[in-house]
């Protein structure tokens, strides 16, 4: 970066008696940040030329000479070949000017019609969707990894919790078809985010138009947006779609550390209930027994910088008159961090679930442990014709029987269960056994291994047809 004391900015120097304070000049300017946008600055500078030239407000031969200029600073840019300069404060005028360096005054034709606020405003949605498009596709290969372990689990059991208390046995899979569905609703919003992406400011000008005579449904389709926006004021001022993405990203994020949570609850001595690759954990610089679950643990903690990211947009945006104001400058950081931190824990996370294995023994050991399968005795008793608050007051009596006698339900003889109940027979048996208790849960979104085969197969039509 070049950066001198003296500086008059040539792109709007004209009316200044003085250069801007250095300090200012650093202060105000983005392209430390902003130069992340580069390829979508270019790629819309080049379909404003096209625009123009089609429009006659630039002739074919200046639209040759800036698409050519533009395509060597890509490269330029792409080979680290760029020298990015503070001076010019930001990404679109640092490409501007270059673009004037090497082809002259046709360069300096490139700004006709338009201003870097609604220029700004289309990079930034040309970014976006590019990432969206991205994190789609990771959100969609973390589904296929879920659907892989929940494929080899599909009758593994384990106890199921409320308040992390054993409640009833559940399938492995089933638990994991449940992240599953929390991932599907993370597609569907990131999908449904896009959607207002993806249309085009580029037309508005600084914040009422222009008196040129563009054409904006070209420049839209040019750049693959459905159409352009309505509104000048609106199209230059409006970074709901960049508030949208962060809250999207928020709720994903908080998703991904329910899930870390559980599998460092899961990966610890005290549970045991799945085994995760050494690849995915690190060791203590002291303790020579540790492999601790380090990257679940860092996802659950990259999840309070993204809503902390959310908040600081929603506050940026906070009573902003119309339009364009230079607060706006501001929404790149978080955005960017956004994308980076969902991006990388995505991955984290698509790489290391299909990798888990699950230890079977110890789950199925963990539902036996917990009278898992009283709601089951209690559902007998009415089967055989209990009024169900008193089946639930048998029921209780018998568990802190067992829990006195360190013994589960299943455990306890016929004799001993007809004391809390003389209409227990012999077939209690059936639905005191864990697998008696999960396959009888047969319907649908129910955890019997029957219902999480269906459930799989319907997600991976889902997935199919994306
Ligand atoms: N760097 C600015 C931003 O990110 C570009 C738009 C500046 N417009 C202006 N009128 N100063 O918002």
């Amino acid at each position: 970066m070049t950066d001198t004391n003296k500086t008059t900015n040539q792109q709007w120097g004209g009316r200044f008696s003085e250069p801007v304070d250095a300090f200012v000049a650093r202060f105000t300017a983005s392209v430390e940040f902003d130069q992340r946008m580069a390829k979508q600055d270019i790629q819309g500078s080049i379909a404003h030329a096209t625009m123009l030239a089609k429009v006659g407000v630039l002739t074919e031969d200046e639209r040759d000479q800036i698409i050519l200029g533009l395509t060597e600073i890509e490269q330029e840019i792409a080979r680290g070949e760029f020298e990015w300069s503070v001076e010019l404060e930001d990404v679109h005028m640092n490409i501007e000017a270059r673009l004037t360096q090497k082809i002259g005054i046709t360069g300096k034709k490139l700004h006709t019609g338009r201003s870097r606020n609604d220029q700004v405003a289309t990079d930034i949605r040309l970014y976006m969707r590019d990432e969206i498009d991205f994190l789609l596709e990771e959100v969609t290969r973390l589904q296929q990894g879920i659907l892989s372990l929940a494929e080899r689990n599909t009758d593994t059991i384990m106890p199921g919790f409320t308040h992390l208390q054993t409640a009833q046995p559940v399938t492995f899979g089933h638990h994991l078809m449940a992240w599953y569905e929390m991932a599907q609703r993370d597609y569907e919003r990131l999908a449904d985010c896009r959607k207002r992406v993806n249309i085009l400011p580029l037309g508005a000008a600084a914040l009422a138009g222009t008196t040129y005579p563009i054409d904006r449904n070209m420049t839209a389709d040019l750049l693959g947006f459905e159409r352009p926006t309505y509104n000048s004021l609106d199209s230059v001022s409006d970074r709901d779609f960049a508030i949208e993405f962060t809250a999207a990203a928020s709720i994903t994020m908080m998703h991904l550390s329910r899930w870390a949570e559980e599998l460092v609850m899961w990966t610890s001595a005290q549970f045991n209930f799945i085994f995760l690759p050494d690849r995915f954990c690190t060791g203590s610089s002291i303790m020579p027994q540790k492999k601790n679950p380090d990257v679940p643990e860092l996802v659950r903690g990259k999840t309070g910088r993204v809503y902390g990211h959310l908040i600081g947009l929603l506050t940026l945006m906070k009573s902003q008159c119309l339009a364009y104001n230079k607060d706006n400058q501001e929404d790149k950081e978080p955005l960017f961090d956004t994308v980076d931190t969902l991006r990388g824990s995505l991955r984290a996370f698509a790489d290391m679930i299909p990798a888990i294995e699950a230890r079977g023994e110890y789950m199925y050991e963990a539902a036996r442990r917990g009278f898992s399968t009283a709601t089951d005795l209690a559902d007998y008793l009415v089967r055989k014709g209990v009024a169900f608050r008193d089946a639930h007051e048998i029921v209780g009596k018998a568990v802190g029987f067992g829990v006195q006698e360190g013994r589960d339900l299943s455990e306890m003889s016929l004799e001993e269960l007809q004391g809390f109940g003389d209409m227990i027979e012999q077939d209690v048996f059936e639905v005191l056994t864990l697998e008696g208790s999960v396959a009888a849960r047969d319907h649908i979104g129910g955890t019997a291994p029957a219902q999480v085969k269906a459930a799989i197969e319907r997600a991976k039509t889902e997935l199919a047809a994306r």
